[in-house]
């Protein structure tokens, strides 16, 4: 299983239930890399999308405790059991985490690769993804050049779990 996040110098993710930013080569690489795979996340990030609508062309499943909540096109899950059953219909390699950051916290040790766009950067911010650096079993595996977008720096790592 996957997670996959844009984090800033401090393993920021977000604020006031938003993006830090927007950069477009990486919310490529994000659909790119999701489009007709399984992702999870939890209501709250859902609700940060535009229309509060699902990720187009792949299967959604959303965490919530709430038993009447309702998203056309996406699948509700309410524990963490619920979702384990819902997962076993897939591959372990075709799912993505894609957050926010009580699901990254949740999932993260049933994970073992995460997709981490770092941004060279440091946002005021509400959300963290872990620190993978400071998790001795997580290593990073492959590095990008450096990217820019106007006067920021940003960098595709993966990471593994060993
Ligand atoms: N930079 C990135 O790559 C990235 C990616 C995604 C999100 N984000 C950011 O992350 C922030 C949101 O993170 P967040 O932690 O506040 O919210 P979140 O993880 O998106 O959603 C939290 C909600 O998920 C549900 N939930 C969580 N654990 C559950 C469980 N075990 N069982 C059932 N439901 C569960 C609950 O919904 P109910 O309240 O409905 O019960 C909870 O309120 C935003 O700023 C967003 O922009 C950043």
């Amino acid at each position: 299983m996957n997670l996959i996040a844009a984090v800033d110098e401090n393993w920021a993710i977000g604020y006031q239930n938003k993006l830090l930013t927007s950069i477009p080569e990486d919310m490529k690489f994000f659909r790119e890399t999701t489009t007709g795979k399984v992702v999870v996340m939890g209501r709250k990030t859902l609700e940060s999308f535009p229309g509060k609508k699902p990720l187009k062309n792949r299967t959604n499943i959303i965490l919530t405790k709430n038993p009447s909540y309702q998203v056309e096109g996406a699948v509700m899950v309410h524990d963490l059991d619920e979702l384990h059953k819902e997962l076993e219909k897939y591959n372990s390699e075709d799912i993505f985490v894609i957050g926010g950051e009580s699901i990254y916290r949740q999932l993260l040790d049933e994970c073992d690769t995460a997709y981490i766009t770092k941004i060279e950067y440091q946002y005021t911010a509400d959300s963290y993804f872990p620190n993978l650096d400071e998790k001795k079993e997580w290593k990073i595996v492959k590095t990008s050049e450096e990217n820019t977008c106007f006067d920021l720096e940003y960098f595709f790592l993966v990471y593994k779990k060993s």
